[in-house]
């Protein structure tokens, strides 16, 4: 079913000088559960990139990256032949306005540092999502959960989003469990904890189940399609046949007129052949 996926994983991070960056906690567990539920399928080509971690998979391909936007142009490399796309990175939002190329020395009490935005990848992917494609974004919010998620998915045009809540009780990040909702156009499901590898094989299967829907539905598409030419061809035939019966009618009436009549009037359309007939 799937010829190529790609799968985003780990942090991005965001160098402020050559010693120091920003970056968060996510470990990449989740990224590599799904790379290797992903070999086990047996899907040709697995396009892991990821942020700096520990882990490795076996069967795919690795493309190692350390900031929001080295992973943005791997990303616009890969990204219009894929499948499906699973967003499983923990981009950093912000990076440095300014990176030093020297050591930041300690000799002031405090320090600003200024941040710029990052550019949304995951928004911009379903900016520019392929037919039948499918792609699949990720949520950490520790409050309006549900709101916040539900929003996320609609902007970012997802097909699914996965909600971790991230609370003391579910840190979701470095972790080996979570538990997580399922957002997709069906509605949204509140799954169990469970061990991220279990979790990985559901979110697969839920990707699987998108990408069925999308294939029906775009045969449906086909169908009609097919339909409305077969309509057109009809009606543009019927409309044929009726021009061609008014034109024996005429014909008819005509021989009738002038076969039945001694007289001298001709329709100025009656053909001359008729014409010198009657005037022999
Ligand atoms: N993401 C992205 N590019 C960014 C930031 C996040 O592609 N610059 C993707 C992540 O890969 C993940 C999802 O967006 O799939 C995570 O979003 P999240 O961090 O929960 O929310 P944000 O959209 O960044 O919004 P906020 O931080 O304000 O909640």
């Amino acid at each position: 079913m799937f010829k190529r996926v790609i799968i985003t994983s780990g942090p991005t991070i965001e160098p402020i000088d050559p010693v120091r960056y920003i970056s968060n906690r996510s470990s990449g567990r989740s990224g590599l559960y799904l790379a290797e539920e992903a070999v086990k399928r047996g899907i040709a080509e697995i396009i892991f990139i990821t942020g700096p971690t520990c882990f490795s998979p076996k069967g795919v391909t690795i493309i190692p990256v350390e900031t929001a936007l080295e992973m943005r142009s791997q990303l616009q490399r890969y990204s219009n032949d894929a499948d499906v796309i699973i967003m499983a990175a923990a981009v950093s939002d912000y990076r440095v306005a300014k990176y030093s190329t020297k050591k930041i020395k300690k000799d002031q009490d405090t320090l600003t540092l200024q941040l710029v935005k990052n550019p949304d990848l995951l928004f911009e992917l379903g900016q520019e999502k392929k037919p039948g494609q499918v792609l699949v974004g990720y949520a950490a919010e520790t409050h309006d959960i549900l709101e916040n998620a539900g929003e996320k998915f609609e902007k970012k045009n997802l097909d699914l989003l996965v909600l971790n809540q991230v609370s003391p009780e579910n840190p979701a990040f470095d972790s080996e469990e979570n538990q997580v909702y399922l957002f997709t156009s069906a509605g949204v499901r509140k799954l169990e904890k469970m061990e991220k590898s279990v979790l990985a094989a559901r979110i697969w299967d839920e990707v699987y189940r998108i990408k069925k829907v999308k294939v029906e539905e775009e045969e449906q598409r086909t169908e009609d399609r097919g339909q409305r030419t077969e309509d057109r061809g009809q009606r543009t035939e019927d409309r044929r046949q009726r021009t061609e019966d008014r034109r024996q009618m005429k014909q008819l009436l005509m021989k009738s007129f002038c076969g039945g009549s001694r007289g001298t009037i001709f329709s100025k359309s009656a053909p001359l052949a008729a014409r010198g007939k009657k005037n022999e």
